[in-house]
Parts: structure tokens; C-alpha cells; sequence
């Protein structure tokens, strides 16, 4: 049988996964697992969020056509201890902060069996520190889901220091068998690759705002209506090499020296944050926001990023 053919819970030998943390993203990848057959224990502290977690859950069935007794598999507790004795696979999606990670790994290695993956779906954390005290440092993988991770199926899948190869190719294994389209990261960085790209264009974003090059508003229709059309279709280098180098040698000759090089963040963002302009939510962030623009927008971008778009399993 390939392993095309096999079915995903099999992958685990039909033991159960733990994701770790409720909130949108943990919630999320427990719908993709046991939308895909695994049985799934979410490990939520907060009670109005655990008491809101079934509905959520059926959300995602429903908004993805998936049947709904899928949501069956999931069972959400309270704490750590109440893992199921045969986990196979663990998914941490708990605040980003490093202490409270390295604090639930911790813990994992004393709920969880010798042979279970450890993964850890941080944005940015480098994995290395967040199983800084995990003793078996082959088991722990990062696994960077994006949000909403059943519409967009990349996983980042980073190698840490002490990451075993088995670990890496289960894991691929795993995410690809559920749907997702996992891509493997050799170096533990912060950020890994997505993260870094994006927030490198965020960061000349800001600065060209900042400096009264234009304004945000401005900032992304040039993006979206230009380079930006076509990044679904064709990667940076893939263009580059389509145009031919010596073009990008050419301009980066030129422009490197003059772009925004700010090793913390922008005064701008700084500002912004401090006077409590957080965004959309607030009504104000780079820009003003009505609650129907951020509606409207919200619901532009479902439609095209496509609910159903994850064809497997
Ligand atoms: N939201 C995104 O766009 C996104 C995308 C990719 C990765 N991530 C990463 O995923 C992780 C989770 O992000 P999120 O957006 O789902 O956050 P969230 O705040 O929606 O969810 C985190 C959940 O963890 C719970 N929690 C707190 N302490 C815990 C503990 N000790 N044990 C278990 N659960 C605990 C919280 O109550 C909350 O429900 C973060 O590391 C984040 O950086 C987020």
C-alpha cells in the first residue's frame, strides 16, 4: 500500500492526538485531525472558552461541508493530565509566549508516552527554545499552521537542533495525509520562512508611511494591484529567474542600500499601539475602519481564499 493510500489515523497507528490550547488556531487544526478520522483531546484552561469549543468546532464542519459527527473525535479538557496515556502526536497552540511554552512541554514529557511528537505550531519562537528542557529533543518539531489553517494548507514544518529525521518525515507524513501541504524548514530561525518574508515587506511598508512616501491605504493597492496579483501564481524567485537576474542584480544594486533596515520596530507602530490604535477591531489602525469595511473585507477574503478549498481528506 502507498502511503497515499494510507488512511491518516493509521500514520499514528490509530492512537490519538493532543492539540494544546483552544483558541482560533489550536481550535482549527483539531477540526482538520479529526475532520481526517483521528481522535483528538484539546487541552484548554479557560472555562468560556472550553464551553464555547463545541460550537466553534461544528462551525468549521459546517463552513467546510465536512459531516459534523467528525466533531465526535474531539474532546476538550481542562488540563494536561487528563491526555489520553497513548497520544501519539501533540500540537501546542497556546499563547505566544516562551515561558508558557516551555512550561507546557515541560509537562508534556511527563503525560505523554516516549514515542509521542511534540510539536509546537509558535509563529515565530524559535523551537529550540521553546524545548529548551524536554529531554528527548528528537521528538519536538515545529509545525507552523497558517490562519485559517484549512483554508491555507501551508505548514511549515522546522527542523530544531535536536529533531530526529523520523520526526520530520512522520510529521510530513501526518499533514500531508489530513490535507495540509506541509514544506520542510532546515534551520531553526525565528520566523522560519513565511514570517520572515512577510514581515520584511511589512517592515518597508511602515517605513515608507512613516517617512510620508504615501499612505497605507496606498501601501496596499500598490501591492495588491501590482506585484502582489500575481504571488499566488509565481514565487519571487520564480520571477526573478522568469525576467532573468540580471535584472534583480541590477536593482538590488541600486535599492538595497536605500531600504528600511530598522532592527526594532517603527516609531509609527510603536505610537500607534500606545494611543490604543490596535486596528480594525478598534476602529483605527494604520487606517480608519468602519465595522462593515472590516465586514466586507473579511468576507472578500474567505470567498476567495475558498472554505472548501482543502479537497483532502
Ligand atoms: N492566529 C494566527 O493567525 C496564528 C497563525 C499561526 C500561528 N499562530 C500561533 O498559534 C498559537 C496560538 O495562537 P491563537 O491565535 O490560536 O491564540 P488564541 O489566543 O486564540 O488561543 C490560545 C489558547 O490557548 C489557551 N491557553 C492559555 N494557556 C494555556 C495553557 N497553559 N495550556 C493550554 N492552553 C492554554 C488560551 O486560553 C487560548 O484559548 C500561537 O503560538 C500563535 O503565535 C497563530
Amino acid at each position: 500500500m502507498s502511503m497515499a493510500d494510507t488512511r491518516p489515523a493509521d500514520l499514528i497507528a490509530g492512537r490519538p492526538a493532543l492539540v494544546v490550547g483552544g483558541g482560533r488556531m489550536g481550535l482549527a487544526i483539531a477540526q482538520i485531525l479529526s475532520a481526517a478520522g483521528i481522535a483528538v483531546t484539546v487541552v484548554e484552561p479557560h472555562a468560556g472558552t472550553r464551553e464555547t469549543a463545541r460550537e466553534r468546532l461544528l462551525q468549521i464542519f459546517r463552513v467546510r461541508e465536512q459531516p459534523v459527527e467528525g466533531a465526535e473525535l474531539v474532546r476538550v479538557v481542562a488540563d494536561l493530565g487528563e491526555a489520553p496515556a497513548d497520544t501519539a502526536f501533540v500540537i501546542e497552540a497556546a499563547p505566544e509566549n516562551v515561558e508558557l511554552k516551555q512550561s507546557i512541554f515541560r509537562r508534556l514529557e511527563q503525560v505523554c508516552p516516549a514515542d509521542a511528537i511534540f510539536a509546537t505550531n509558535t509563529s515565530v519562537i524559535p523551537v529550540n527554545r521553546i524545548a529548551a528542557e524536554v529531554q528527548n529533543k528528537a521528538r519536538v518539531v515545529g509545525t507552523h499552521f497558517w490562519n485559517p489553517p484549512y483554508m491555507v494548507r501551508l505548514v511549515e514544518v522546522v527542523k530544531a537542533e535536536g529533531t530526529s529525521e523520523e520526526t520530520m518525515d512522520r510529521t510530513i507524513a501526518v499533514l500531508a495525509a489530513v490535507g495540509q501541504q506541509p514544506v520542510r524548514v532546515n534551520k531553526d530561525i525565528p520566523g522560519f520562512i513565511g514570517n520572515r518574508l512577510q514581515h520584511a515587506l511589512k517592515r518597508e511598508a511602515i517605513a515608507l508611511v512613516q517617512a510620508g512616501v504615501c499612505d497605507a491605504e496606498t501601501v496596499d493597492t500598490v501591492v495588491k494591484a501590482s506585484f502582489g496579483s500575481r504571488l499566488g501564481i509565481m514565487g519571487p524567485l520564480e520571477q526573478s529567474d522568469l525576467v532573468g537576474l540580471n535584472l534583480t542584480l541590477a536593482i538590488h544594486e541600486v535599492i538595497l542600500p536605500d531600504l528600511d533596515n530598522s532592527a526594532a520596530p517603527q516609531k509609527l507602530l510603536v505610537d500607534l499601539v500606545a494611543a490604543g490604535h490596535t486596528g480594525a477591531n478598534v476602529g483605527q489602525g494604520f487606517r480608519n475602519w468602519t465595522a462593515e469595511e472590516r465586514t466586507e473585507l473579511q468576507t472578500r477574503l474567505d470567498r476567495v481564499l475558498g472554505a472548501k478549498k482543502s479537497t483532502k481528506p
